[in-house]
């Protein structure tokens, strides 16, 4: 977990924020034991902004991988040390479409000894899925 929490650390450096300020690190873990980083990167056009989340997630099935376990999220404003950072409805969204709900874990870390765990069905109950459809 320090391994992993390093890494979203790290990713949250590269974070692109000159609007909000806002910078959001994320490592991402496939069943196949490769990790993904990512963060924010935000655009004039505000809409246009791709979460941390959705970066490293798109990087990973872009490469092919789909199967994950779990995803540490390490975020804050800028200058400032990282606090808690639940992901934004969208990206939970984003998770659902290929994570197992009942087992995908969601850390969220303030330091390599400080985080809280929840599971992707604990943020995103009752959620819309492609069974649906
Ligand atoms: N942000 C993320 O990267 N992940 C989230 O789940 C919440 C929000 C980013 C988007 C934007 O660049 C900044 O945080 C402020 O909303």
């Amino acid at each position: 977990m320090e391994e992993l929490i390093a890494k979203a650390i790290d990713a949250r450096e590269k974070a692109y924020t000159p609007y909000s300020h806002f910078k959001v690190g994320v490592c991402l873990k496939a069943k196949n034991g490769e990790t993904f980083q990512g963060c924010n990167i935000e655009n004039s056009s505000y809409p246009a902004t791709n979460c941390a989340e959705r970066t490293a997630i798109f990087k990973a099935v872009s490469e092919g991988i789909t199967d994950f376990s779990c995803i540490v999220i390490v975020g804050g404003r800028e200058n400032e040390k990282p606090d808690f950072c639940p992901p934004c409805g969208i990206c939970r969204q984003v998770m659902a479409e290929f994570c197992d709900p009942e087992t995908f874990q969601i850390i969220l870390a303030k330091s390599e000894k400080e985080y809280k765990m929840y599971l992707l069905k604990e943020l995103l109950p009752l959620s819309f899925v492609g069974d649906l459809l």
